[in-house]
């Protein structure tokens, strides 16, 4: 079997980390028998400094026709001054948009070796996934700016459908249901009126899954409940902001935000598979980027979108025997570059 990627290596570290990826895929693919082919397009600010914009067209077409897409990360200092639609940031959020990809599925695991990265003094296993909506929300609302009584002033709308909301509830419930049958669901509904619409259609939705044990959480409670005993989440549904600012929370408790995957689907097998953490421009070119976060993104591609849940499980497998045998990046406290990672990472597949 043969599978069409689509490459988003994008800036800073992207290319580091998306390369040090197709090693163990190529490496996966000789050994359970499939093909893998790679075709990159430009996102972000490589785009910008190519052909003027963050998202070409092109980019878009060649996304849609592949299998799936493997993303890096983009974004950098040089292109921060740019106005906000022409942001390497804008490209992503227009890739995620024009593929129709509203969940982005973020699984927070904390892994044995890495028992003494996690900040807290005591911690009970846990296993998160969290279930953040992607197309919609203050990302993708109404926004600019306009002459207010004192001058200038700017705006950014949160508008959540009962549509949208649905959907992402959807997701969150039908993966509760495999795993420990639990659901938090994170708004601010004590203030917010979108998230007021979002909690109601959340408790209907509760009401279709008697077997899911279901609870509503305010964000700011959210916050602290995280890093006071994170084992009592399972799946936390949340906003696209929300979700944003605490999956970046929730990494710390799993020792660095480059052990974190990401997959964003829609309605479709076709997925977005991307770390979530960003180019880290300041230790770009070091090859000293920790790829984890991104090889563990493409093992969830195997598994969503391919089927191929055996080749799956032998990247995770050989990403935690290499934790285990102690090897360590720079942000796990170690000294190994991204190539070194990961060719011990190699060497267990
Ligand atoms: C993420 C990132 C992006 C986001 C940025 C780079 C636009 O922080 O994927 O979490 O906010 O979604
Ligand atoms: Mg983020």
């Amino acid at each position: 079997m043969n599978y069409k990627i689509a490459l988003l290596k994008g800036d800073g570290i992207g290319p580091d980390i998306v390369d040090s990826t197709l090693s163990v895929l190529d490496k996966v693919a000789a050994r359970f028998g499939i093909t893998f082919t790679y075709t990159p397009y430009l996102m972000g600010g490589c785009a910008i400094d190519e052909t003027g914009v963050p998202l070409p067209e092109e980019t878009i077409k060649g996304c849609l026709e592949s299998d799936s897409v493997l993303l890096g990360a983009v974004g950098g200092p040089k292109w921060e001054t740019l106005p906000g639609h022409l942001r390497p940031e804008a490209g992503l959020l227009g890739i995620r948009k024009a593929m129709g990809l509203y969940a982005n599925i973020r699984p927070v695991r904390l892994y044995s070796a890495l028992r003494e990265r996690c900040p807290l003094r005591s911690v009970e296993a846990f296993d998160i996934v969290i279930v953040r909506e992607l197309t919609g929300g203050i990302y993708f609302g109404e926004r600019g700016r306009r002459q207010g009584a004192n001058g200038e002033e700017a705006y950014d709308t949160e508008c959540y459908s009962t549509t949208e909301i649905e959907r992402i509830g959807r997701v969150a419930f039908e993966m509760a249901g495999m795993r420990s049958k639990r659901v938090t669901s994170i708004d601010k509904a004590n203030v917010l009126e979108s998230s007021r619409l979002w909690r109601e259609v959340m408790h209907r939705l509760a009401a279709e899954y008697p077997d899911i044990d279901y609870s509503d959480m305010l964000v700011d409670n959210a916050a602290m409940q995280l890093i006071k005993n994170p084992a009592q989440f399972d799946v936390i549904v949340t906003s696209n902001m929300f979700g944003d600012i605490l999956s970046d929370e929730a990494s710390q408790l799993t020792g660095s935000i480059g052990m974190l995957p990401s997959s964003s689907l829609g309605g479709t097998k076709r997925g977005l598979y991307e770390p979530i953490h960003g180019s880290a421009p300041d230790i770009a070119g070091t090859r000293t980027a920790n790829p984890i976060a991104t090889i563990l993104s493409a093992a969830m591609m195997l598994r969503y979108s391919f089927n191929l849940a055996e080749a799956a499980d032998a990247i995770e497998r050989a990403v935690e025997g290499t934790l285990d045998a102690g090897y360590r990046t720079r942000d796990l406290g170690g000294t190994l570059g991204t190539d070194e990672i990961t060719a011990k990472i190699l060497e267990l597949i």
